[in-house]
C-alpha cells in the first residue's frame, strides 16, 4: 500500500517529506513533480513525520508542497534470465533500450524494466509434482548463453514446500508462471523472474567455504606474488593514472571465472563509454564466443547523479550472489570504490551527520567491509561450490594511502595490490608495486620460492638506493649482480605487455615454467669480470626470456627461445672460466720467479686450464 506525503525542503539530491502513515526505511519513494515526472528515490532516514530521501536523480524542478508516493518495497532488482549481457545503471535500468525509447539524451523519471518481457526461454523442468522444495532449490532450467539457468523457489519462502504443479517443458516469457508451490493452504505462484533487495545479502547455502581455489588472473605478479582465491577480495588502490581501469579489464577479459560484474561507479564518462564500445567486440578467450555473452556492465559515470552511484556497487554484489547462487564462480570489479565513498560523504553532509575522518561518515569503515564481506566461497544445498570474488579500485587523492578509505579498504580485504606511480611512470605494467603489495592467500607456487626470488627484489631495491648514493663504480660487483637479477626478474616475470597477444595471458603452467626458468638465473653463481659484463648478460637474458614470453606455448620460438637462453647460460659460465684461468694464471705469473717461467715457456693456457678445471 502506497503512502503519500509533501515535499518540505529540497537539498541537492536530499529530500525532505512530511507524511502521516507508516513508512519503511530504505524503501522507495516517488518524488511526484508538478509536471507529472515521477523521480526514484530511497528512504535513508525518518525522524518522526518527517522522511529524508536520496533520490537517484537531478532534483531540478521539484517544489515545496510537491507529492511523495511512498512504496513498500525496498530498493530492489530484478533477478532472471536475460541478466547476461546487459549494459545497465545503479537501478538497472537497461540504457541501450532507454537510448533507443528516450533518445540518447537521457530526461530525469524515464526508467524500464531490466529484463525483456516479451522473449521466450526454453524451459526444462526438474521438480515434479509432489517434490519438496526449499528457498532457491532449483526448479527447472533455461539455456542462458553458453550457462544452464536455475530458475529457483523464491528465495524469501520459508521452511519447506511442496510443488503443486510445474509447467511441462516449453518455451515461456519470464513472467508466465511455471510452477505453483503450496505449504499447508498458502499457495506460492512462481515465474521466471523474482525480486531481490540490493542492501540485504542474498545467500541460501549450506556453508561458507574458506577461499581456498586460486582465481588465475594470468597476471604473472599477481597469481605468483599477491594470489587472489575464488571467494576472495582484494582491493587496488593507486594513483590518478597508474593503471587501475586497465588491469581491471584485462582481470575481466582473462580471469577463470564464469561470469564478471563490472561497475564502472564514478569513473569519467569517457573511460566508460571506449569500455562499452570496446567489450561488444571482444571475444572470451575461453569460449571464442563474444566476452559480453558473460559480462554485466553497470554504468554509473561521474556525470549521473550521485546517488546512484551509491547504489550501483550493490547492484553489482546483489546480481553477482545470484549468479553464486546459480552455482557459479562469479567476479565483481567495482571501479572505483573511492567515487563511491565520496557519494557517501556526499550524502551524509547532507544529512548533517558528524563528520569522521577527512569528512567521511563515521560508519565508512563499516559501509565498506559490509559491501567485501558479501563476496565468499560456499556450498549450495545440493553440494555444488560456487564463489563470488570481489575487487575494488581505490583511488586516493595524491596516492596516499594512508587516507581513510584505503585503510578502511584494506582492514577487510585478503589481498592489496598497490599500484604505484613511479612504476606507471616508468611504464612498468602492470604497475603493482611488489614490496608494498600483500596477500593473505597461498598461490600455485610453493611460498618458499615465491619468498626466495622476493627476497631479491628487496635486496636489489637496497643495492639501488644505494648505489643513488655511492654510484655505481663505489658499488661491489656481487651486489651490483644482485641489483641485475632484481631488474632481470622484474622485466621478465613482473612485467607483462598487455598489447602482446601472448604475454597479455599468462596461464599457470606456464607461469610454472617461467619462474622454475627464473629462479634457475636467480640462484645461479656468477662471476663476471666486470660490471659492463655482468650488465651485457643480464641484457640478453632479459632479452631471450622475453622472447620466451611472447612466443606462444609449445611453439617452435618457444623452443628457440629456450635454446637460446641455454646458449647465453652456457656461453657465460664458459666466458667467466676462461677469465678465472687467466686470472689465475696472472696470478701463478706474477709470484713465480722468472727464470722458472722460462723453464715451462710454451703453453700458458694448458698449464692454466689444468689447474681451473675444478671449478
Ligand atoms: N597494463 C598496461 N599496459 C600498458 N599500458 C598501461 C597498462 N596499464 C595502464 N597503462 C597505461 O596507463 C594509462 C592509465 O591507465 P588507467 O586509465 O587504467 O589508470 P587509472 O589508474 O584507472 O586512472 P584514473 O585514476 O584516472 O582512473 C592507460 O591509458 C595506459 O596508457
Ligand atoms: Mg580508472
Amino acid at each position: 500500500m502506497s503512502q503519500f506525503g509533501k515535499i518540505i525542503t529540497v537539498y541537492g539530491n536530499m529530500v525532505t517529506a512530511e507524511v502521516d502513515g507508516a513508512i519503511r526505511q530504505n524503501a522507495v519513494a516517488y518524488c511526484c513533480r508538478s509536471d507529472g515526472v515521477r523521480l526514484m528515490s530511497e528512504i535513508i532516514r525518518i525522524r518522526g513525520k518527517k522522511a529524508d530521501m536520496q533520490v537517484f536523480e537531478i532534483t531540478r524542478g521539484l517544489k515545496i508542497g510537491d507529492k511523495v508516493e511512498f512504496t513498500d518495497e525496498l530498493l530492489s532488482l530484478e533477478l532472471g534470465p536475460g541478466l547476461l549481457g546487459q549494459i545497465i545503471d545503479g537501478l538497472q535500468n537497461p540504457l541501450p533500450q532507454l537510448a533507443k525509447k528516450f533518445g540518447r539524451f537521457l530526461d530525469a523519471g524515464n526508467y524500464l524494466p531490466a529484463l525483456d518481457r516479451t522473449k521466450k526461454w526454453d524451459f526444462t523442468p526438474l521438480v515434479k509434482s509432489g517434490d519438496k522444495v526449499r528457498a532457491a532449490d532449483n526448479l527447472g532450467k533455461v539455456p542462458e548463453g553458453i550457462f544452464d539457468h536455475f530458475i529457483m523457489a523464491p528465495f524469501d519462502a520459508q521452511g519447506e514446500w511442496a510443488v503443486k504443479s510445474v509447467k511441462p517443458a516449453g518455451s515461456y516469457q519470464i513472467e508466465e508462471e511455471i510452477a505453483v508451490l503450496e505449504q499447508g493452504s498458502n499457495i506460492r505462484k512462481v515465474s521466471m523472474i523474482q525480486r531481490w533487495p540490493v542492501r540485504i545479502p542474498l545467500g541460501i547455502y549450506e556453508s561458507r567455504l574458506l577461499p581456498t581455489v586460486p582465481m588465475v588472473t594470468k597476471q604473472r605478479v599477481i597469481d605468483t606474488f599477491f594470489p587472489i582465491m575464488l571467494g576472495g577480495t582484494y582491493c587496488i588502490p593507486g594513483p590518478f593514472g597508474a593503471g587501475k581501469t586497465v588491469l581491471q579489464q584485462i582481470t575481466s577479459r582473462h580471469a577463470e571465472v564464469d561470469i564478471v560484474i563490472i561497475a564502472a561507479c564514478g569513473e569519467r564518462a569517457g573511460e566508460v563509454v571506449e569500455t562499452l564500445r570496446e567489450f561488444p567486440h571482444l571475444t572470451d578467450p575461453r569460449t571464442g564466443k563474444s566476452l559480453m555473452e558473460r559480462t554485466i556492465i553497470i554504468c554509473n559515470t561521474s556525470s549521473m547523479p550521485v546517488a546512484a552511484r551509491e547504489s550501483s556497487v550493490y547492484t553489482a554484489v546483489t546480481i553477482g550472489e545470484y549468479y553464486r547462487q546459480q552455482g557459479l564462480n562469479v567476479l565483481v570489479l567495482a571501479d572505483s570504490t573511492s567515487r563511491w565513498a565520496q557519494a557517501l560523504r556526499e550524502m551524509s553532509g547532507r544529512l548533517e551527520e558528524i563528520p569522521g575522518e577527512e569528512a567521511f561518515p563515521a560508519y565508512l569503515e563499516t559501509s565498506i567491509a559490509r559491501f567485501y564481506e558479501r563476496g565468499g566461497a560456499v556450498k549450495l544445498h545440493d553440494g555444488r561450490k560456487a564463489s563470488l570474488t570481489i575487487g575494488g579500485s581505490v583511488s586516493p587523492a595524491g596516492g596516499n594511502f594512508e587516507e581513510p578509505v584505503t585503510q578502511g579498504t584494506l582492514k577487510v580485504v585478503g589481498a592489496f595490490l598497490g599500484l604505484s606511480y613511479a612504476r606507471s611512470y616508468a611504464r612498468r605494467f602492470p604497475a603493482i608495486d611488489p614490496l608494498e603489495s600483500w596477500s593473505k592467500y597461498k598461490g600455485q607456487i610453493d611460498p618458499k620460492k615465491v619468498a626466495y626470488a622476493h627476497g631479491f627484489l628487496k635486496k636489489g631495491k637496497s643495492v639501488y638506493e644505494m648505489m643513488q648514493v655511492v654510484g655505481e663504480e663505489g658499488t661491489a660487483i656481487e651486489d651490483f649482480v644482485v641489483y641485475l637479477k632484481a631488474e632481470f626478474l622484474d622485466m621478465v616475470y613482473l612485467q607483462q605487455n598487455s598489447f602482446d597477444d601472448v604475454d597479455v595471458a599468462c596461464p599457470p603452467e606456464r607461469q610454472k615454467k617461467l619462474f622454475e626458468m627464473v629462479t634457475q638465473i636467480l640462484a645461479y653463481n656468477f662471476s663476471f669480470p666486470g660490471k659492463d659484463q655482468a650488465r651485457d648478460m643480464f641484457f640478453t637474458l632479459t632479452e631471450r626470456f622475453r622472447n620466451w614470453n611472447y612466443a606462444p606455448w609449445g611453439s617452435p620460438a618457444m623452443l628457440e627461445a629456450e635454446e637460446k637462453i641455454t646458449a647465453a647460460q652456457a656461453a657465460q659460465a664458459a666466458q667467466a672460466a676462461q677469465a678465472t684461468q687467466a686470472a689465475q694464471a696472472a696470478q701463478a705469473g706474477e709470484t713465480a720467479k722468472a727464470p722458472q717461467t722460462a723453464q715451462t715457456t710454451p703453453t700458458p693456457t694448458s698449464t692454466s686450464t689444468s689447474t681451473s678445471t675444478p671449478t
